[in-house]
């Protein structure tokens, strides 16, 4: 069964820890949100977490950055600029999750079908003042760690 919450993300740090929250995560992960909801801003929480110390960029123009962290490999794609989503073959994203990587993807509407079944999702709505997120975990451990999130408050 998948689990979801959803929360209200008044400024810029609930964001972040949001992010760091979901570091727990694994697999997976599909970012949805219009330009400027916070997606990056969500990534970057995550990777402070798990030990980042640099700047996280973009990755607009790259489409991938990745990450080695505390023994987990993470990779950071912003698919936006994707005009194929044959291209994704291209940047070693199968082989990357056939090693245990973790990705999380902006803008994962652009190739839905080549990166294949989500571990969780997060929806960050924006309407130009407020933001609203909903996060749902679908497979097993996915699930379990977004209830205990849920519960947690
Ligand atoms: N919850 C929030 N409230 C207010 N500003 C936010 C919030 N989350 C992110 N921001 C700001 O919104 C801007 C765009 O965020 P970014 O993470 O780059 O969006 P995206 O990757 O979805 O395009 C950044 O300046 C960031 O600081
Ligand atoms: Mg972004």
């Amino acid at each position: 069964m998948p689990e979801e919450f959803i929360r209200y993300l008044p400024d810029e740090q609930s964001t972040v820890i949001l992010g760091g929250r979901l570091s727990s995560l694994h697999g997976l992960i599909l970012l949805y949100g219009e330009l400027g909801a916070g997606k990056t801003t969500l990534v970057r929480g995550f990777l402070r977490t798990l030990g980042y110390r640099g700047v996280v960029r973009s990755p607009t123009y790259t489409l991938i950055e990745s990450y080695e962290l505390s023994g987990r490999r993470v990779l950071h794609l912003d698919i936006y600029r994707l005009s194929n989503p044959d291209e994704l073959d291209c940047l070693g994203i199968r082989e990357q999750q056939s090693r245990d990587s973790t990705l999380l993807v902006e803008w994962p509407e652009r190739a839905r079908s080549a990166l294949g079944i989500p571990d969780a999702e997060v929806f960050i709505h924006y309407n130009g003042v407020a933001r609203k997120v909903l996060v749902r975990g679908l497979s097993k451990p996915a699930a379990s760690i977004v209830k205990l999130l849920s519960d947690k408050k």
